[in-house]
């Protein structure tokens, strides 16, 4: 497979992300929610380097199973229902691909409360946006091609990769 995006580049990324994070959050109430499943690999990583207090929650979507997701086939699951009233929101995923997923979840953020909703991505697939939505932090901006590892998986294989990877075929 061919790594796109190495352990290495991934680290610093995440690095300099969380600082930034650190400094634009500080003495605010910070949850950062993070969207199932993909986005997890990058959310251990990330809170670590984000050293000011703050919470971490957690919320699922319909998944994604290949193609293109629907606004309408999206559901955020209520099983994952994050206290967000009253708090800075910074939600994490792993990929924005049409925008759909995200702009869904901001809006669920918003009805329950939030004080403020921002966004980060691992990766942001250019040429693919249908939602006009500009992510507020981006790991890494990629080509229009299908990438596993670092969290994102093919019909949840290679999730445990630990740098991005474009699938071959
Ligand atoms: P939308 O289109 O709503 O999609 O922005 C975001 C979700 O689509 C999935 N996705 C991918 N997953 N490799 C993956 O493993 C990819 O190249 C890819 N492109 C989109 C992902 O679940 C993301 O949260």
């Amino acid at each position: 497979m061919e790594i796109l995006i190495s352990e290495e580049q991934l680290r610093a990324r995440i690095i300099a992300l969380g600082e930034q994070i650190t400094e634009d959050y500080r003495g605010r109430p910070l949850t950062i929610v993070a969207v199932l499943v993909g986005s997890v690999v990058a959310l251990a990583d990330l809170i670590r380097q984000v050293t000011i207090p703050h919470r971490v929650a957690l919320l699922q979507t319909s998944s994604y199973r290949g193609k293109t997701t629907l606004p309408t086939d999206l559901a955020v699951n209520s099983a994952f229902d994050p206290d967000v009233k009253g708090r800075d929101v910074l939600l994490l995923d792993d990929i924005l691909d049409t925008g759909h997923t995200l702009k869904r979840v901001m809006d669920d953020m918003a009805n329950r409360g939030a004080l403020s909703v921002r966004t980060m991505v691992l990766l942001r697939k250019l040429g693919r946006q249908q939602v006009s939505l500009e992510p507020d932090y981006v790991g890494f901006e990629i080509p229009d091609r299908f990438v596993v590892g670092y969290g994102l998986d093919y019909n949840d294989d290679y999730r445990h990769l630990p740098y991005v990877a474009i699938l071959p075929g």
